[in-house]
């Protein structure tokens, strides 16, 4: 097969392709079996904090039907499964005891994935941080650091030995930024102060995490996931451009430059002036620690304008119901970028997706601008590759439609429908168009591979 019109060739043969969810998102069995509250768990109480004013009581039902959810994403032929550990299931008030049945449960779910070939990703922290921990500063105070490496820890004695990878944390931004600038996210604090505090207790965190797990032996690749995008000024004018300068600096190379080594941006600190986070002098040395890899969420591109008024609509392109824009070249361009101006392990991208107004008739969802959207991120993930840019994965967000935080179950991810009465799951044409597409991929490959052994 001629490589230059075969779409599956920048794909290196050990690509992983898979699917991601997140603990709070799915898991329901919010108080069952000893686990303890998240700040998810109190935020969703808040009145008006929540959309829908659900929660995650139930969500998807997981905790009780993972052997079902398990056996949809064999079904897929997915290399890969990303979920996140709950840490108040695990130990409930974030320190001392441990919850023994918390433990199984993860541990039943990284072993039925091995035994139907799926790789287990597991991410420590997607921000449902134990309630208790949050009673005594939360993320803002300097112990909670101490706290997650613990925790890490404990979680690595049991699983360590069987997963792929380990995440440190998802999205810092996200918890920082909405948790607690914005107030718009658990625990819905509002103060730049502590939420540029919280993003440096979060990179320290996951720094001493990584050197402690690898103390430990951890065979397990090691990382870290962020929310990244191409920050774009929406006019000429010198003041989109400051403005988006300053955006990049906050949402990208606040993470990115002290992760590799080059501590905090000088035009960010300058701007944060008293907000700035206080800090330890070995702290930076510690977040640079090696990574074994970079995990990047994309799902649009940010256009700042100066007085905020950008219109969404104003490109022309799709926009999801998030009211994103559908933007996949933005993910070559960020894909690029990183390349350029860091010295990156391999990357993989950790979720990209897309809510739309499914309508579910006749057992069937024709999400086509689901489908248009995973295909053609998955194209701007090729292109990356054609340009020499090392990605190794790419993970749908998401398997299952779930809790999407302050939206509730208004907004839906999967490429599996669920049903909320009913918890019955429908393969959305989306997960068909995928399941499909990784098998002509295999089935190309083994084409190939055929070819180049003279059969
Ligand atoms: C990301 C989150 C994930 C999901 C998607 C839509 O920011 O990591 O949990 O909510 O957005």
């Amino acid at each position: 097969m001629d490589h230059t019109t075969d779409p599956y060739a920048p794909f290196p043969p050990g690509f992983v392709w898979g699917v991601a969810t997140s603990s709070f998102q799915i898991e329901g069995a919010a108080s069952e079996d000893g686990k303890g509250a998240s700040i998810w768990d109190r935020f969703c109480r808040q009145p008006g904090a929540i959309a829908d004013g659900s929660n995650g009581d139930v969500a998807c039902d997981h905790v009780h039907r993972w052997a079902e959810d398990l056996d949809l994403m064999a079904g897929l032929g997915v290399d890969a499964y990303r979920f996140s550990v709950s840490w108040p299931r695990v130990r409930p008030s974030g320190s001392g005891a441990w919850n023994a049945k918390g433990l199984d449960f993860y541990e039943r779910l990284v072993d039925g994935l091995l035994a139907r070939g799926v790789q287990p990703w597991m991410t420590l922290n997607h921000w449902d941080l134990p309630d208790a921990l949050q009673a005594t500063g939360g993320w803002e105070d300097r112990d909670t650091v101490h706290r997650f490496v613990e925790y890490a820890l404990g979680v690595n004695e049991r699983l360590g030995d069987r997963v792929t990878a380990i995440t440190t944390h998802n999205e810092p931004w996200v918890m920082a930024t909405l948790g607690h600038e914005t107030g718009h996210f658990a625990p819905g604090v509002k103060s730049r102060a502590s939420a540029m505090q919280v993003a440096h207790h979060l990179l320290l965190s996951h720094g001493l995490a990584l050197q402690a797990l690898r103390f430990e032996g951890s065979r397990a690749k090691l990382g870290i996931v962020l929310n990244l995008a191409p920050v774009q000024p929406a006019t000429p004018s010198e003041a989109d451009h400051t403005a988006a300068r300053l955006e990049d600096g906050r949402l990208l190379r606040w993470y990115m430059d002290p992760l590799f080594g080059r501590g905090y941006p000088i035009d960010v600190l300058v701007h944060l002036g008293a907000d700035a986070p206080r800090m330890a002098p070995r702290d930076l040395d510690d977040i640079a620690t090696l990574m074994d890899f970079l995990g990047v969420n994309y799902y649009s591109r940010n256009v700042v304008s100066a007085t905020g008024s950008w219109d969404v609509h104003s490109s022309g392109n799709p926009v999801t119901e998030m009211g994103w824009e559908v933007y996949p070249e933005g993910l070559t361009e960020l894909l690029l970028r990183l390349q350029r101006d860091y010295a990156l392990p391999p990357i993989y991208v950790t979720e990209s997706g897309a809510a739309f107004a499914d309508q579910l008739q006749g057992g069937r969802v024709h999400d086509a601008d689901r489908t248009l959207y995973v295909s053609a991120h998955i194209a701007a993930i090729g292109e990356a590759l054609r340009q020499g840019v090392r990605v190794d994965g790419y993970m749908v967000w998401s398997l299952l439609d779930n809790f999407e935080w302050a939206s509730g179950y208004a907004k839906r991810f999967g490429i599996v429908h669920v049903d909320y009465e009913t918890q019955k799951r429908t393969l959305k044409d989306s997960a068909l168009w995928y399941r499909d597409f990784l098998q002509r991929r295999r089935a190309s490959r083994r084409h190939r591979e055929a070819i180049a052994m003279g059969a």
